[in-house]
């Protein structure tokens, strides 16, 4: 098999898998510690600011956070709304951990004033490297027979800013999405078959 291959056959395993559970999962705490620090490590940013960061909630922490996401929910929509979400959330909680997605926007700030002219594209490119990040991490952790789904409570102030608090982290860090992951409970599968649109409306090949 030609390396690439390896490679696209990790990438095709990775699904949103949303029906987790909190059992020991098949990998320790270490091993999920070193795919996090390997991800931040070998991702790549503009210019390398490196300026993603990573912090992963397990047990306690992790069923703290969702209950935050869940108290915000109640308080920011209306109740219909909330009704629809809440067992979503509570999905979220029976997992093992979530890690959550940073960017430091001192970071960012200070590879601006290192190049004025950049800086309308920088939030853009802030973004790319923090889903660079995401991908890595879901995609390493499902091939070591975890399951992980991503979300995104930053819709909600008020979420991001008690998180910050909660954990005491800098103020500095801009919350981007929650990665979500646990012991699948019923096998790493799609909760939808996935339909691809034609790769011909999609892909152009120029020039060979
Ligand atoms: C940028 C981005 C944002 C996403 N946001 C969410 C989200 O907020 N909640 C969620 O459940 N899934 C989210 N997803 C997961 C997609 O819905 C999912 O990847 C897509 O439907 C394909 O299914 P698969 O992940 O099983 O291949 C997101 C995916 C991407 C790439």
């Amino acid at each position: 098999m030609a390396s690439a291959d390896t490679f696209f056959a990790a990438i095709e395993n990775r699904v949103s898998c949303y029906s987790l559970t909190n059992k020991s999962p098949t990998i320790s705490d270490d091993r999920i510690h070193q795919i996090i620090n390997d991800t931040v490590k070998h991702a790549p940013s503009a210019f390398n600011v490196q300026s993603t960061r990573a912090v992963v909630l397990v047990k306690q922490d992790h069923e703290k956070l969702w209950d935050i996401g869940d108290a915000q929910l109640k308080k920011a929509m209306p109740e219909p709304a909330y009704a629809a979400l809440a067992p979503k959330v509570q999905g979220y909680k029976a997992a093992y951990g979530t890690v959550l997605w940073f960017e430091d926007q001192a970071a960012l700030d200070a590879l601006k004033s290192k190049n004025p002219g950049l800086q309308h594209v920088l939030p853009d490119w802030a973004q790319h490297t923090n889903g660079m990040h995401q991908f890595i991490a879901w995609t390493a952790l499902e091939l070591e027979g975890l399951g992980a789904n991503l979300q995104h409570y930053t819709f909600m102030p008020d979420f991001s800013k008690e998180v910050l608090e909660t954990w005491d982290l800098p103020r500095t860090w801009v919350l981007h999405a929650q990665l979500v992951f646990g012991q699948p409970a019923d096998g790493l599968k799609r909760k939808l078959e996935r339909t691809y649109a034609p790769l011909e409306e999609r892909v152009k090949f120029i020039g060979a």
